[in-house]
């Protein structure tokens, strides 16, 4: 089908419609939720082990590597609820929370399908993505905690820019490892980095004693988020004088509960157009997006609340949930971090060099990984070339242009949306469009110039 000019064709059935209540849904910063949710009070989580012993890992193992409060969340197992800081809110409030629900009438028109489909916008945050809902919680903490330098991992370099928007903003050093194909994928990312005061280096670097055994062994490895994190926490825990930490932009525990400030808003926003979605689409790196954006219904699901089916989409290249094993691992590839319980292609897993650069992970969140163990969540994986072409097809229908790792979220949607054309049922699916696209066009461009099978019309 032909969709040049798709959206010019559609405005006049935008003014038919008259902006319905359900086309896009704000609410206050009045309304920005005033506490996290920690779902391991309500299923529990595997404990996390030391690798020396084998025993649940303590708050003093964890210390070294984080400040004293991401330690306390990573390790609580009781509160349900945990309030968000005042400080913490305002800057939710400046970087644009809440985000809106919006639906997506043109992708569904283009399908031609009876589905209603929303989408949850953590694209309009100032970076780009959700990592912002943890990266202030981590640096707010740190900066209280007496941290003065940060060190963090970075894929797609989403992570690595809202962390170094949040150091700036709470006045702490940044550095950021940054996975050596990303760096050379995604050269403006480095520069957004700098431009808020990060430092940055290519991982594996020459920085860290591991850095430099990977590049003695391999000088031109493009690298992992596996690698990037044990470059980031060997230079925090070298830091004798205590004053360095280590953030992590996903997998753990704590960085999940932040997260759901996403999936808590939405109810609300469900809650005013009076929605029980029947799915719930996220992509999954790390897990931390999914987290946020589901927990919360999940919660509701397992109270028999809802009846929502919750997906979980990954790439084919990095299957870590449709064809990981559910074992104990390290979370980087250096093995100094603890032991997870998760769904791991292996912690010296070497991926292609696919676009969804935040996407290229070993492991997954322990609950993620035990909500699917459970059958309480599903999973799917698709190829690069499909993302690409469900990307353009947002792009095309509803103006924005999605990151790589939130196109797995669409692939998923449209394949659901589809399917409930052949049903003829009118069901509500929703997901999250965990980031915008603009800094990822040399992707884009690879599948403009190179796709074999176009499904769409340029
Ligand atoms: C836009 C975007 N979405 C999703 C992810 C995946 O991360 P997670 O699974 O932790 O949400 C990333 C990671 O960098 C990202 O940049």
């Amino acid at each position: 089908m032909l969709l040049d000019g798709h959206i010019f064709k559609y405005a006049y059935s935008i003014i038919v419609y008259m902006f319905p209540k359900d086309g896009r849904m704000t609410l206050t910063v009045d309304d920005i939720p005033k506490q996290w949710y920690n779902i391991a009070a309500d299923i529990g989580s595997p404990d996390i082990l030391n690798p020396g012993t084998m025993k649940p890992v303590t708050a003093a193992d964890l210390s070294p590597v984080f400040c004293k409060t991401s330690v306390e969340q990573e390790l609580d197992k009781t509160h349900r609820f945990i309030d968000i800081p005042d400080v913490v809110r305002e800057a939710y409030a400046q970087f644009g929370r809440v985000t809106p629900l919006q639906r997506a009438y043109h992708l569904e028109q283009y399908l031609g399908t009876p589905a209603k489909i929303y989408f949850k916008r953590e694209d309009v945050s100032p970076t780009g993505s959700h990592k912002l809902n943890s990266a202030i919680a981590q640096t707010y903490y740190n900066k209280r905690d007496g941290s003065e330098h940060l060190t963090t991992e970075t894929g797609a370099g989403q992570w690595g820019s809202a962390l170094s928007l949040a150091c700036n903003y709470f006045g702490l050093d940044l550095t950021v490892f940054m996975v050596k194909v990303s760096f050379e994928q995604k050269p403006f990312r480095r520069s957004i980095m700098e431009t808020y005061g990060g430092k940055v280096y290519p991982s594996p670097s020459p920085m860290t004693r591991y850095g430099k055994s990977v590049l003695a062994e391999n000088p031109t490895y493009g690298g992992t988020l596996g690698t990037a994190i044990t470059e980031a926490v060997e230079m925090a825990v070298s830091d004798t004088t205590g004053k360095t930490k280590y953030a992590i932009g996903s997998v753990a525990n704590h960085v999940c509960m932040h997260q759901t400030i996403i999936g808590q808003e939405l109810i609300a926003q469900l809650n005013e157009l009076d929605i029980v979605p029947d799915h719930m689409v996220a992509c999954v790196g790390g897990g931390s997006n999914f987290a946020g954006f589901a927990f919360p219904m999940i919660e509701k699901k397992l109270k028999g609340k809802a009846d929502t089916e919750f997906l979980a989409v990954e790439p084919s290249e990095v299957p870590s949930l449709t064809k990981g094993e559910l074992r104990y691992d390290f979370g980087d590839s250096g093995c100094i971090t603890p032991m997870f319980k998760m769904y791991t292609l292996g912690h010296d897993f070497s991926p292609s060099a696919v676009h969804a650069g935040g996407l290229r992970y070993h492991g997954m969140n322990p609950i993620v990984s035990e909500l699917y163990h459970n059958k309480i969540i599903n999973a799917v994986a698709y190829p690069e070339e499909q993302i690409f072409e469900a990307a353009v097809t947002f792009a095309r229908t509803e103006g924005i242009i999605p990151a790589p790792e939130s196109s797995h979220a669409i692939k998923g949607v449209i394949d659901l949306a589809l399917e409930a054309k052949k049903k003829n049922e009118e069901q509500v699916i929703v997901f999250n469009l965990s980031g915008h696209g603009l800094l990822d066009m040399v992707g884009y461009e690879n599948y403009l110039r190179n796709r074999k099978n176009p499904a769409v019309q340029i």
